[in-house]
């Protein structure tokens, strides 16, 4: 057998080298290069690709499989996920959440309220989907969440043009078997171009590999498809909207009421959780591409020139396994360490970030996710948007590789800027000062009659940008330096003379400072954490890979405790209603299975849709009030007093004692549930009574004692 090890280095310094392909092609379109040169660079790309594939296969042959078919099976069988509209056909991205599912989410979102919303006194919104057009040409998405696409004139019909024509030479190539390498390799070359041609490009080379749409006829020229559903506001059809394709610009555009409902004081933060709509072209990947999801975005405004945080020492040692860029593009190797150090040396680039970082972590460690499966991905400076300051994706691995599923932005002033601007809002805060400060401002004199005649009913406005930029030398001084330079510069698009204003440097003593905050945004999608949460959580147990085992902890399971009557005796049955009513009473959702299949097959059941505990009525019960709990993972059972099985399952449920401690404090029971072997291990130390362990079969029951 190969060192794994050893092929994992390989593999990581492979994936190194890929990153840093990817980013010299990215930067050689960006740059406009030679066509023939992107073409040398992205075939050196698939070459490494296919290098590390081999590999990755090698490694993986030593991975325990995750079992998919019988993960897909439980899934759709219990209900947790099905294709929405199936009856009608389904359609593609959408599914449904169903009762299992729905519970384990609303418990998700309850911990994600507690340990962001509630803990840092965060001002929650919901705000609409339904948005108007001017707010999102504003954020850039109405020009940037573009694809191309083309239509097939006589139906209608339309097509992404890139895969059209990554699909129209893999036809070409297939069919022509002895076509010669050097031809094949050109034809090679356009398809992993596809998705960075311009539209005339496109439009030409798929008239060139002869694309025709299902009707016959050629696609129209391609055109921009945007991501956004569109929809119109009102009756008359006339006022264009979008379902939101994320929440944050419900919050961006309620800035000052939310600075106003804190007090005007900084810094803070604003939350919100509601589903955003994205058109996905291709949804792939079951449930991690969808078209409608649901996420939890936080906007935290912060000073520019202060990104410390508060609380950040609560988790300056936290340990997180960081995937910084340099090691992206040098050693392909993560690093463990600590949020404190990452900052200070300047890995993460400030306070508030990396806070916020080590508390996505430690919610994730809350829900159930394994650690071992987390890492923090930072952006490659090409994939970063141009204002962003520094990004880290919270990437999970599951049966599909690592993905991301909570991306940390500090998207600097950027967002509360644009919408400023585009609605002459000024969109600022304010720092008082303890003591009064000298400050450097420029004191203007404006030429009016000069701007006036230029800008018209725009001179108040274009002198109103300059007062405020005057309010800080720093500021203002690149315009002095450009007027005094060349005669003339740009403010907000505005070109300005000389002749229209003169300046003098002088101090000013100020009692409070304005500016535009910065965001920080961690932005968490709650639809990809819930399917990962599924994978890791799925397992089958050894002694039997028909039982299958979802192993949510007991705050995220969506149904606390199963109760069952050992038979369909009334008194039983009397019993576990009156323990099922309690449970529920106190908040503890509860399963009830009365029917005849045999207890074991019925604790299977109810491990499937992941219930960690499950309380059983016997004979036993019926002479001294006393049932057994039934452990999910370890199977180990202890017999507890029927009034104490509310506490007990309470107490877990809110972390105020462990399972561990309740094997001992109550009698632990022996009981084999198939494999021959005691379900609990090493038990009997603790056990105050043990009843003799039988050599049931598997599923059946113990006989009621005497
Ligand atoms: P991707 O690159 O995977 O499309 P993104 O970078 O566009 O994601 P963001 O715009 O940062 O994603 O959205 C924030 C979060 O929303 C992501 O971290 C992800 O968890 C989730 N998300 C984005 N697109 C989808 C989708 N189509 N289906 C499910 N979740 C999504
Ligand atoms: N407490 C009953 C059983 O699981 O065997």
């Amino acid at each position: 057998m190969e060192d794994m090890s050893k092929l994992q280095d390989e593999l990581d310094a492979l994936n190194a080298k890929i990153t840093k392909q990817g980013a010299e092609v990215r930067q050689m379109k960006k740059d406009g290069a030679a066509a023939e040169k992107i073409g040398e660079a992205v075939n050196a790309l698939q070459a490494l690709k296919l290098e590390a594939g081999t590999l990755t296969e090698k490694l993986k042959g030593d991975e325990p499989d995750f079992n998919r078919k019988a993960f897909d099976d439980l899934i759709i069988r219990k209900m947790f996920v099905v294709p929405s509209f199936e009856i009608h056909g389904g359609v593609k991205g959408l599914f449904d959440l169903g009762p299992p599912a729905c519970g384990l989410k609303a418990a998700m979102i309850d911990l994600w309220r507690k340990h962001f919303v509630l803990t840092e006194n965060m001002l929650e919104m919901e705000c609409t989907c339904l948005t108007p057009e001017v707010v999102l040409k504003t954020s850039g998405h109405v020009d940037r969440f573009t694809d191309l696409m083309v239509k097939d004139p006589a139906t209608g019909e339309c097509f992404r043009a890139d895969k059209l024509l990554e699909d129209a030479i893999d036809d070409l190539i297939e069919k022509n078997p002895t076509m010669p390498t050097e031809e094949k390799e050109d034809h090679l070359r356009t398809q992993r171009q596809a998705d960075a041609f311009s539209p005339g490009e496109l439009d030409t080379l798929l008239t060139k590999y002869g694309c025709k749409g299902p009707s016959g006829e050629a696609y129209s020229p391609s055109f921009p498809f945007n991501l956004m559903f569109k929809t119109s506001i009102g009756p008359e059809g006339t006022s264009v909207g979008f379902l939101r394709p994320e929440t944050a610009q419900g919050l961006f555009v309620n800035f000052r009421r939310l600075l106003d409902a804190n007090a005007g004081k900084m810094p803070f933060a604003a939350a919100q959780i509601g589903n955003g709509f994205r058109n996905e072209i291709a949804p792939r990947s079951g449930l991690l591409r969808v078209r409608e999801f649901c996420m939890g975005e936080i906007e935290h405004f912060v000073d520019p020139n202060d990104k410390s945080h508060a609380n950040f020492p609560t988790v300056a040692d936290k340990v997180l396994v960081l995937f910084g860029r340099d090691d992206q593009l040098g050693s392909g190797k993560t690093k463990k360490i600590s949020i404190g150090e990452a900052v200070k040396s300047g890995l993460v680039n400030n306070e508030t970030l990396g806070y916020f970082m080590a508390r996505t972590q430690l919610y994730m460690e809350k829900i159930g996710m394994n650690p071992e499966c987390l890492r923090f991905r930072q952006h490659l400076a090409t994939e970063m948007a141009h204002y962003a300051a520094d990004c880290w994706d919270l990437e999970i691995k599951s049966s599909y590789g690592w993905v991301e599923c909570v991306g940390h932005a500090d998207r600097a002033c950027y967002d509360l800027e644009v919408h400023s601007k585009a609605t002459n809002t000024p969109m600022v805060a304010t720092v008082k000062f303890d003591k009064p400060q000298e400050m450097e401002v420029a004191k203007l004199k404006f030429d009016r009659k000069a701007l006036g005649m230029v800008f018209k009913k725009d001179a108040r406005t274009v002198s109103a940008a300059l007062e405020a930029l005057a309010e800080s030398w720093k500021d203002f001084e690149p315009i002095a330096t450009a007027l005094e330079a060349s005669g003339k510069t740009t403010v907000d698009g505005f070109e300005i003379t000389k002749e229209m204003v003169s300046w003098e440097k002088t101090m000013k003593k100020v009692h409070e400072a304005k500016f535009t905050p910065s965001v920080v945004e961690p932005s968490f999608g709650m639809g990809r954490i819930l399917y990962s949460l599924l994978e890791h959580s799925f397992y089958q147990r050894d002694m039997d890979e028909q039982r299958n085992v979802m192993k949510f902890n007991p705050q995220v399971a969506p149904q606390k405790c199963a109760v069952l009557p050992i038979s369909s005796n009334p008194e039983c049955n009397a019993a576990v209603d009156e323990i099922a009513a309690e449970l529920m009473q106190s908040d503890l959702a509860t399963r009830v299975d009365k029917s005849t299949a045999a207890l074991g097959r019925r604790y299977a059941r109810s491990d499937e849709v992941g219930v960690p505990f499950a309380v059983t009525v016997d004979f036993e019960t019926l002479t001294d009030g006393t049932v057994t709990i039934r452990e999910r993972d370890s199977m180990v059972q202890v017999r507890v007093p029927k009034k104490e099985v509310c506490n007990v399952v309470f107490d877990i449920v809110h972390q105020r004692t462990t399972w561990e401690q309740v094997t001992k404090n109550y009698p632990v029971v022996q009981v084999d549930e198939g494999d021959g072997t005691p379900a609990e291990k090493g038990a009997d130390a603790r056990a105050k009574t043990v009843v003799e362990a039988n050599s049931r079969g598997r599923f059946s029951r113990p006989a009621p004692k005497k």
